[in-house]
């Protein structure tokens, strides 16, 4: 109940206050230059808190109450009791839930050693199923957001926010979910899907794309911006500007086209086998689509694709043979 995560929520303020701090100390000046060589901005570092764990394996259980940080995630517990430091030497990213209470941490380590990114686990306030991050900070500067990119990480959304593109969230580390996507959507009627232009990334972007399906009602709409091989929106803003950026955005694929594109992968419509084979990828889709015009054009749409216009008739089998 509200009064058991209470304290939690304090600890996790007083937590992140206190790696803030550290990022500021002597000890923190390696975290520092980090941030410096991968051009982070003091000022953009101070608007997401970022913060420095220090080295230590016991530098959280010194300061704070040792049940709270074990229920907060702060400490990796030891076999036969006691624990230690989750995060150490690492820069830290607070997540804060859509009211500004952080409810967990993400943390990068300054060098090549893996893993690179370790996360929170999830505790009783925090699931990463349901959080996104940034989208506190987001909702500080835009109250009513006209579009909303979804990236993968804590550093394409820092980097966007210093170019002034700060209307961008990501996902901690797991798939787009629906609730992400029912979250974001109740902020905006527009979501760009911005993942990264390698294997994972595309990966993730049709992954997303397929999660949306349930969730689209006429008036939402979802694109996809597919960047260039190797790149991720950090290291694109960075070397082409935010003009190039925006343009990209601009330029992304909405959900039909890319949807009906990738669907067609490696199938040739000339054939009737490759048309049948369309219907069968598409259906399982668009049967998720909520009623409304937007469904209808996309039956519509896979109608003029296939040339086969009993859609409907596969439709009525499909409920007929979930009857026992
Ligand atoms: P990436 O693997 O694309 O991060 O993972 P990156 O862009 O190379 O990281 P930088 O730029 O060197 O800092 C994107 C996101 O996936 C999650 C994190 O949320 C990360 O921001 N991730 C990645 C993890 O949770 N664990 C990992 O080990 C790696
Ligand atoms: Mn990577
Ligand atoms: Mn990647
Ligand atoms: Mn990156
Ligand atoms: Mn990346």
């Amino acid at each position: 109940s509200r009064s058991d995560v209470g304290p939690l929520f304090d600890l996790m303020d007083q937590v992140a206050g206190f790696y803030a701090e550290q990022l500021a100390s002597e000890d923190g000046k390696k975290a520092i230059d980090y941030l410096k060589r991968r051009g982070v901005s003091g000022a953009i570092a101070k608007t997401y808190q970022l913060g420095y764990a220090p080295e230590g394996w016991n530098t959280l259980a010194s300061r704070f109450n040792f049940v709270a940080l074990t229920k907060a995630g702060l400490l990796v517990s030891k076999e036969g009791g006691g624990g230690y430091d989750r995060f150490r030497g690492r820069v830290m990213f607070p997540i804060r839930d859509k009211r500004g209470r952080v409810v967990g941490f993400g943390a990068r380590v300054l060098d090549d050693s893996l893993p690179k990114y370790l996360n929170s686990p999830e505790t009783p306030i925090f699931s990463k199923g349901n959080e996104v991050y940034g989208l506190y900070e987001l909702l500080q500067s835009h109250s009513r957001p006209e579009r909303i990119l979804v990236v993968e990480g804590y550093m394409d959304v820092v980097a966007l926010a210093q170019f002034g593109i700060g209307y961008a969230v990501a996902t901690l580390g797991t798939s787009t979910s629906k609730a992400h996507m029912e979250l974001l959507f109740r902020f905006s009627s527009e979501l760009v899907f911005c993942f990264d232009g390698d294997k994972a990334g595309k990966e993730a972007a049709w992954r997303a794309m397929e999660a949306t399906f349930p969730c689209l009602k006429d008036g939402r709409h979802v694109k996809i911006m597919l960047l260039p091989e190797g790149q991720d929106p950090d290291s694109l803003i960075r070397a082409e500007g935010v003009a190039a950026f925006e343009r990209g955005i601009a330029s992304a694929a909405t959900l039909s086209e890319y949807f009906f594109g990738r669907v067609q992968d490696e199938l040739s419509l000339e054939s009737m086998e490759g048309r049948a084979q369309l219907i069968n990828r598409s259906k399982k889709y668009l049967e998720q689509l909520p009623v409304g015009v937007f469904r209808e054009m996309m039956y519509q749409r896979l109608q003029n694709l296939s040339g086969f216009n009993k859609l409907d008739v596969l439709e009525n089998t499909a409920t007929l043979s979930k009857v026992p």
